[in-house]
């Protein structure tokens, strides 16, 4: 089951830039920055109620992200709902016929376990579970 959304994954070309935006504009504070190696980007993590923002910037040319920059500019890259389990969650996608990103979970930021969905079988929006 999933209990809410964890997070919203925004693609920025610098997280140096955009932070301020978050912190003096919109009073947030940034509780840590990533470089998560595996997927090539850089997360800045804000937290508002139960719910954060994760800022994302490519580390590399070949970084999903900078290719995602290239073809929409920044903005709202990833919609993250959280669950105990994200195997199961996995499972009734791939039942329903969603095609998967990962087809078991992988380690993203904060050493959390993640998985993605593919947006063309999610109406367009990349659709991260994360525990
Ligand atoms: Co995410």
């Amino acid at each position: 089951m999933l209990k809410k959304i964890d997070h919203l994954g925004i693609a920025v070309r610098s997280i140096d830039k955009a932070r301020a935006f978050y912190e003096k504009t919109l009073g947030m504070s940034c509780e840590g920055i990533e470089v998560v190696e595996s997927q090539k980007v850089k997360t800045a993590l804000f937290t508002i109620g139960e719910t954060h923002i994760e800022l994302l910037e490519p580390t590399s040319k070949d970084s999903p992200i900078a290719k995602f920059l290239e073809r929409n500019g920044e903005g709202i890259h990833h919609i993250a709902y959280g669950t105990d389990d994200i195997s199961r969650q996995l499972d009734i996608a791939r039942e329903a016929g969603c095609e998967l990103i990962n087809e078991s979970p992988i380690e993203g930021a904060g050493g959390k376990m993640v998985a993605f969905l593919h947006p063309k079988s999610t109406h367009g929006v990349l659709t991260e579970f994360c525990t």
